[in-house]
């Protein structure tokens, strides 16, 4: 089976089913193609945190009311270290701006039934998708569904498949183009049917590892432990982790951690992942596909809706008027965000986490950074500013 399109799209996450999104309200048809069912992605936890301008631009693309309704709007953190909790202040730092705490899956959720809803054509489970001819005009998809073989022949393919994904490997030199770092430690996170006991994301700073408390709605928190990189999940039976959050967040002002039935459990590594070169002919990479940061930021999704909106602009100009100067500039574009990104997701992964090893001497370091960052306005308003992201150009 042979079809023809505009752009190929290979993944549905957040960055694939944008991209689909923007094109359309654009004119421009593309295809999703995804290997996972519609209900393995509508539920895979993820990210939470959306920032400003990634907000903006979801409600201003139609996919926001949801976002709108029960996106929990955050005005700030706390850091707590040192027995204490300090508040960072968003809108008083930053001239007005603030975090929305939603779900990744439930983004996910609303741009896969946007799509629909328009008509679109989003495909789950495919399997044995791969590109071809990506310097030529045609670029090519290939994938099974079922027992047939399909090949689609696009003007562009999207890479928004992720960082495990086929795209950026198609690029021949890709490997030349990487620069990457990855972390002694891993977290180990929960979902858990809790009412949030903090109205904000708590930061936590301790001798027996960095703690994260965070939620997703007004009925579940979500949290997070530094462990070892090489943890194994079983050795974490929920008394235990339950009894390492405590020791990890609560400082003895009376403030007390809300428990409650456990979701979801998991592990994630930390690393830093950029591939410099996300475009290759008429392949372009977009979000995890390209780049990785660690989550401490709270970065990830927001890297990919910053991605595929140059994409959707400098694919609307393409198509529009033929012209290629948007897409030729694409990675220079959005790797000035990326860094950005890099740089402050490994400035507050080194400035809260124990490292292994560590004689003191960065202890000091860390706390002294700390003190720093809550004692100073101009310090504050530093984390405050790349916390809630830089305007979209
Ligand atoms: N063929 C088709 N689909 C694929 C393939 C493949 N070979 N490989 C991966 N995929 C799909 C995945 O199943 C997933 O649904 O591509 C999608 C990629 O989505 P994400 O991993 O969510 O990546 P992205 O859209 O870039 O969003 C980045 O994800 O990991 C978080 O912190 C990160 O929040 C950030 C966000
Ligand atoms: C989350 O809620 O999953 C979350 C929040 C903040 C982070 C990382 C993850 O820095």
């Amino acid at each position: 089976m042979r079809t023809r399109m505009q752009v190929g799209i290979v993944g549905a996450g957040p960055a694939g089913l944008l991209l689909s999104h923007l094109l359309h309200r654009a004119g421009i048809e593309s295809i999703v193609l995804e290997n996972r069912s519609r209900d393995y992605v509508e539920h895979r936890v993820r990210a939470g945190v959306l920032e400003q301008s990634p907000v903006d631009l979801l409600k201003a693309a139609g996919v926001g009311d949801r976002l709108a309704r029960e996106g929990l709007v955050h005005r700030g953190i706390e850091l707590r270290f040192g027995g204490r909790g300090h508040r960072v202040d968003f809108p008083s730092l930053t001239g007005g701006r603030t975090i929305t705490v939603y779900g990744q899956q439930e983004v996910v959720k609303d741009l896969i039934q946007a799509r629909l809803d328009a008509g679109g054509q989003i495909l789950f489970e495919v399997t044995d998708v791969s590109v071809h001819d990506l310097e030529s005009a045609a670029p090519r998809i290939r994938y099974r569904s079922g027992d047939e073989s399909h090949e689609i022949e696009c003007d562009i393919i999207a890479g928004c498949d992720g960082f495990h994904g086929i795209c950026r490997p198609a690029i021949p030199d890709h490997e030349e183009h990487v620069f990457e770092r990855t972390y002694p430690f891993a977290w180990l996170g929960i979902l858990a049917r809790a009412a949030p006991s903090h109205e904000e994301l708590i930061y936590a700073y301790h001798e027996r590892g960095f703690a994260l408390f965070s939620m997703r709605s007004p009925e579940i928190t979500r949290l997070y432990l530094q462990v070892a990189p090489d943890e194994n999940l079983a050795d974490w039976p929920d008394e235990r982790i339950w009894r390492e959050l405590h020791t990890r967040l609560e400082t003895g002002d009376g403030w007390k951690l809300n428990e409650g039935p456990v979701l979801e459990k998991g592990i994630t590594p930390m690393r830093s992942y950029v591939c410099e070169k996300m475009q290759h002919g008429r392949l372009f990479l977009a979000g995890d596909a390209a780049h990785i940061v660690p989550p401490t930021g709270a970065q990830g999704m927001n890297l990919a809706v910053a991605d595929v909106n140059v994409l959707a602009r400098a694919l609307s100009e393409f198509f529009r008027t033929a012209r290629k100067d948007q897409l030729d500039a694409y990675s220079q574009t959005c790797l000035k965000r990326v860094w950005r990104a890099e740089h402050f997701s490994w400035w507050m992964t080194s400035m809260l986490h124990r490292f292994p090893g560590d004689d003191g001497f960065q202890q000091r370091l860390q706390r002294s950074q700390l003190d720093y960052t809550v004692g100073s306005r101009a310090a504050a308003a530093s984390l405050a500013e790349n916390y809630v992201g830089l305007p979209f150009e």
